[in-house]
């Protein structure tokens, strides 16, 4: 990959000449979903898919973005001077929103940049794509400008930029992920107060195994904010009969006590989910480390119900793949990942199951929706690097 990028590069600026190439991680989350914007825990993974960038600065204050994934829109010009989100910008107003996000704290860059970029994850496969290019901008800035910031401050940037500039108002789960990713190694972190363990994945004999439903989903324009703002909403009524910060501080019988402050019925399952998810991430992490994968994934599969009938953040799709999925002997847990509507399930399959778990499943989908799935038995990898 590291020559791909530098090819290109070369093609396209005119030499590849003292040109750095990095490299920043997608993820995918095991348990523990829309439960980063509640102060609760999450338990997600960084990929060895992600996204890779060859960059150089420049004499001037220009800007030149390309992607080989959109290279019909060959190169995207912008400028210091001008970093601004435009809807014709398209995907580089990530890479921007990430510079911005560092003037604001104080750290200017000087000069400009020529940027080739080329990501091996698929694009609103909700295996955060855009966290990965984040982190990406981020590491790559602080190792070109010498700006002194750490991983976690790349993934708090992150965060920031993609809620202040690109008007997603995720939590920081997948930039944290991206950022602070290490091989081998999942990660539970408590987003109340960003302390986090990372727990070493020892599946013995199963594999993880990602199944893209080829469904886009496209979360600016989807109900994400919405069910934000629904457990904003239910925090605050909560928070007039009981002393929580977030609906993470709450143990399910803590919130079948005080529920009734909550006005509305879909706010109640939308709280429900948060408080629920939570405490399944807790138990989770706890089962894995006393080696009881069963009960893992009989909470993974707990998790997709609640996301299904609660959070209401499934499609039709999805839930044809988690259910064919649980009809496979030797499949552990399956459930969706990441922010949902559309996207892909995770699930932990035996080994020796891998293989008709791909087929069998791949074939009902077919049958059922009319479209295909594509499978990755996936890796677990280290955060940014250079290459
Ligand atoms: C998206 C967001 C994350 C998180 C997940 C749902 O991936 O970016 O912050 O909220 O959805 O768990």
């Amino acid at each position: 990959m590291k020559e791909t990028v530098l090819k290109k590069f070369e093609e396209l600026y005119g030499d590849a000449q003292g040109v750095k190439v990095y490299f920043a991680p997608g993820r995918v989350n095991l348990i523990g979903e829309h439960t980063d914007y509640n102060g609760g825990h999450v338990f997600p993974c960084a990929l060895t898919i992600g996204t890779y960038a060859a960059a150089r600065k420049r004499a001037d204050r220009k800007l030149n973005f390309y992607s080989m994934n959109f290279g019909e829109m060959g190169v995207i010009e912008s400028s210091l001077d001008d970093l601004k989100p435009y809807k014709e910008a398209d995907w580089t107003n990530y890479p921007k929103g990430v510079m911005w996000a560092f003037a604001g704290r104080g750290m200017t860059m000087d000069c400009g940049l020529d940027i080739v970029l080329n990501g091996t994850i698929p694009n609103g496969s909700g295996l955060s794509s855009s966290a990965s290019l984040e982190v990406l901008t981020g590491y790559l800035l602080k190792d070109l400008y010498g700006f002194d910031v750490t991983n976690i401050d790349l993934a708090r940037i992150g965060q920031y930029s993609e809620n202040n500039f690109n008007g997603m108002n995720c939590g920081i789960m997948d930039q944290f992920a991206s950022a602070m990713g290490k091989k081998d190694h999942a990660i539970f972190l408590d987003t109340a107060d960003l302390s986090y363990e990372y727990a070493p994945l020892a599946l013995s004999g199963a594999k993880i195994v990602v199944t893209n439903s080829n469904v886009k989903h496209s979360l600016v324009n989807s109900e994400y904010n919405v069910r934000r703002s629904e457990c904003e909403k239910a925090l605050e009524e909560l928070q007039t009969v009981v002393e929580i910060k977030g609906l993470g501080d709450l143990t399910e019988e803590q919130f079948e006590e005080h529920k009734s402050a909550i006005q509305d019925e879909v706010r109640v399952r939308r709280a429900k989910h948060a408080v629920y998810e939570n405490r399944r991430t807790i138990r989770a992490v706890e089962a894995l480390k006393n080696q009881d994968l069963k009960l893992f994934g009989e909470l993974m599969n707990a998790s997709h119900v609640s996301l299904r009938d609660d959070y209401q953040v499934s499609c039709d799709e999805i839930d044809v793949l988690v259910e064919e999925a649980w009809k496979i002997d030797g499949v552990i847990g399956s459930r969706i990942t990441g922010g949902g509507f559309g996207g892909c399930t995770v699930s932990i399959v035996r080994d020796d199951a891998v293989e008709i778990f791909k087929e069998k499943v791949g074939a009902a989908y077919q049958e059922r929706t009319g479209k295909t799935a594509d499978f990755y038995v996936v890796e677990i990898g280290d955060g940014p690097g250079e290459l």
